[in-house]
């Protein structure tokens, strides 16, 4: 059986991840030496300026781009050693990862709902029961009054929080989210941490939060800093949710 159709949990390692953009004079090296552990059931903070990385490193986790050299381990898998270890990419992206975009990269022509049940229907779930599961989802994240609109009918903040859904529609082992409180009030930013912790806790999902959002830090029990392509990490206050 191939180990990629079937998700499981697991954690996420990095180890002395490096990235490269170009070649010769204008090459930039956007990682340096990445390290970085998430265990199952954690949701960790990623901070740094603009241009650190941030975006980078959860691009080459998420198999978007493909980095230079290091290490990354999903699980049991290594899915990177100095070059890709998984044959189908977009198979590892279905359904082991779950992204979170800072723009909401919705399907136009699908409304809420669908937008939402679509993944886990590709994935095989039957069409009830993934929209049963996409209402749920919408319920808790508060925007299930707007489950029969296209996406282009939503507010900004409606839009991000019907992205998140769809994220965790397929429960991926993992979820990697790029600033996804930017456009939310402090209330509704709280409330989309909520539900990371929750979804960490109950499916053991490891979650990677890369965030500038002053309002959602203190909830992180860990955050990992990126300055000049390197990571340290630092204990958080871990605000109870
Ligand atoms: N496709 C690309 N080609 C060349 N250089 C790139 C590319 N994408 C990013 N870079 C460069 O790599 C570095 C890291 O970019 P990245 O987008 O990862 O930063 P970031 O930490 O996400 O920043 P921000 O907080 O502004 O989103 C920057 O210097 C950026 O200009
Ligand atoms: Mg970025």
């Amino acid at each position: 059986m191939n180990p990629m159709n079937t998700p499981q949990p697991g954690g996420i390692l990095i180890e002395g991840l490096r990235k490269v953009y170009g070649h010769g004079d204008t090459a930039v090296e956007a990682l340096k030496h990445v390290n970085m552990q998430v265990s199952p059931g954690e949701v960790v903070g990623l901070v740094g300026p603009s241009g650190s990385g941030k975006s980078t490193l959860l691009k080459c986790l998420g198999a978007i781009i493909e980095p230079t050299s290091g290490r990354m381990t999903l699980g049991k898998d290594v899915i990177y050693d100095n070059g890709w270890k998984v044959k189908d990419l977009r198979a590892l992206r279905r359904d082991r990862i779950g992204f979170v975009f800072q723009a909401p990269y919705l399907i136009p022509f699908l409304d809420v709902t669908d937008n939402v049940a679509l993944l886990p229907m590709l994935a095989g779930v039957p069409n009830a029961k993934a929209r049963e599961r996409a209402l749920e989802l919408l319920t808790a994240l508060d925007v299930s009054h707007r489950a029969r609109a296209e996406p282009s009918q939503l507010s900004g903040g409606e839009q991000q929080r019907v992205s998140i859904a769809r994220a965790l529609a397929n429960k991926p082992p993992v979820i990697l989210a790029d600033e996804p409180t930017a456009p939310l009030d402090s209330e509704r930013a709280l409330g989309v941490m909520r539900i990371l912790n929750q979804m960490a806790q109950h499916a053991q999902t490891a979650i990677i939060v890369v965030t500038h959002d002053e309002k959602i830090i203190p909830t992180f029990k860990r955050i990992y800093h990126i300055r000049d392509g390197q990571t340290v990490e630092e204990a958080g206050e871990g605000l109870s949710l």
